[in-house]
């Protein structure tokens, strides 16, 4: 864990925005996969990490705003677990780690919140994503699981969600940590690709790269030759010549904290001329919007440039025409490009999507379009220093959705669907990476990553 300072600072930053009531902190439990004992692997809830730093399953904690005190509860583990778990750290031990003195059972929790809820005193507690904590709201506060969310109080979103926008040194620090895993898993997928694996081969390489330094996957790894289809979790087909891979992976750090870096590179290790182009688009944009970005500008001005910079590439290839600011103002490039440019990043790879985009990607000065495309973009409102972003673009050839536009004429003014024809079996293409924002731009967070056309050709030749 971090130095017991940073914990004991963020729940002073924290109680310092609240004059009465109490915090609701909600740590995860075990998950099951097929019953009790044997589970998947225990993820902490990333909050319940950030103010307490507790990595282990069945805890819950309270932050009295009144009196200024922090209360963890939850059990030891008994003599008859140690048989099964090996010896466990108590957790009174733990808690002084974190700075917090008062530890008490479990079972104290449900009189506590009775006692508060008794008093007329605010209880706040954030949106509940797994259904048994959805379950311990309306056990604890009396509050039907169907509105527990609408319930979860506003104000305590507001504050975590700037206190965790905001990204430490130290925070940083294991962000790098995360990236380095990353690099190392993104050099194998492109040492190892040829024709004839499988997916799943680069796919199970990769993630053991995660596994082999003690950490696991950011979320489930994306290896595919389908990259047009944005979240592609399936693994099992097989890498053919002229074809592309599209990686799109990240570990997390020992701490939990996210990388989230795509690579697209052809199976043979060289560029086809057409992929060539079409890989240079995409890297453009990415350019044209780390350039662009920097403190006060909206994340949603730089989507915006990153989508004129694709549709000027795609008119060059004669697949868009017609006045590109028009056309990005109408949606048309979304045909090729149908989801935002990046998210921020931190303790969640889309860092506190829990917690609400309203919030989070979002303010009372940018509101979010429902225009097709862009009603995807996670984040839109201006940039902050300390703030962690992905920035991926690509482009995206997706038959069902060119035969629908096609069908309808949709755009037609801007998109020449006898030249996209050509592009069907094109497939997708990404390229994403991780960047601090500084006091005047961006700095690129990690060791570079082969990006370039020549760089992942070098890379694949194993030079
Ligand atoms: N890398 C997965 C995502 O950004 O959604
Ligand atoms: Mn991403």
């Amino acid at each position: 864990m971090l130095n017991t300072r940073v914990y004991v600072d963020r729940r002073a930053v924290l109680k310092s925005q609240f004059k009465s009531g109490v915090a609701l902190f909600l740590g995860n439990i075990e998950s099951p996969m097929n019953y009790s004992a044997n589970t998947f692997p225990f993820r902490q809830d990333s909050t319940f990490l950030y103010y307490l730093g507790l990595d282990s399953a069945g805890l819950a904690a309270i932050v009295d705003f009144d009196k200024g005190t922090e209360t963890v509860f939850g059990d030891d583990i008994t003599v008859e677990d140690i048989v099964w778990m090996g010896p466990q750290t108590p957790l009174a031990e733990r808690c002084r780690e974190v700075g917090v003195g008062s530890v008490r059972p479990s079972a104290d929790l449900e009189t506590v919140l009775a006692d508060a809820l008794a008093d007329h005193r605010q209880v706040h507690f954030l949106p509940p994503y797994r259904p048994e904590n959805v379950i311990k709201i309306q056990h604890l506060l009396g509050i039907h699981a169907a509105k527990a969310k609408q319930y979860a109080s506003v104000d305590l979103i507001r504050a975590v969600a700037a206190q965790r926008s905001v990204k430490a040194a130290e925070e940083i620090e294991q962000i790098e940590q995360a990236l380095e895993i990353t690099r190392e898993m993104h050099l194998t997928a492109m040492r190892m690709t040829r024709p004839g694996l499988k997916e799943s081969d680069i796919a199970g390489a990769i993630e053991g790269v995660a596994l082999s330094r003690e950490v696991h996957v950011a979320f489930p790894v994306i290896l595919t030759v389908h990259g047009e289809t944005l979240h592609n979790p399936f693994h099992g087909n097989l890498l053919k010549e002229g074809g592309m891979v599209l990686n799109d992976s990240g570990a997390e750090s020992k701490l939990h904290y996210a990388a989230d870096i795509t690579r697209t590179f052809p199976v043979t290790g060289l560029f086809t001329p057409q992929q060539r182009t079409l890989y240079q688009i995409i890297l453009d944009a990415q350019e044209a919007a780390l350039q662009a970005m920097k403190p006060g500008k909206r994340f949603l001005d730089v989507h915006l440039l990153a989508c004129l910079t694709l549709a000027k590439g795609l008119k060059e290839m004669k697949l868009m025409r017609g006045d590109l600011d028009e056309a990005v103002r109408a949606g048309a490039h979304a045909l090729f490009f149908q989801c935002g440019l990046g998210h921020m990043m931190g303790l969640d790879v889309h860092d506190m999507e829990d917690i609400g985009e309203a919030y989070v990607g979002y303010d009372e000065t940018v509101q979010r379009n429902k225009q097709f495309g862009i009603c995807y973009l996670r984040m839109a409102k201006a940039l902050q220093p300390g703030y962690v972003m992905t920035v991926e673009p690509g482009l995206y050839f997706i038959p069902a959705l060119i035969d629908q536009w096609k069908s309808e004429n949709r755009h037609a003014e801007f998109i020449n669907y006898k030249e996209v024809d050509h592009f069907r079996q094109i497939g997708g293409l990404r390229v994403e990476d991780d960047v601090l924002v500084t006091n005047d731009g961006i700095r690129m967070l990690g060791e570079p990553i082969p990006k370039t056309i020549d760089e992942m050709e070098t890379a694949m030749s194993g030079d």
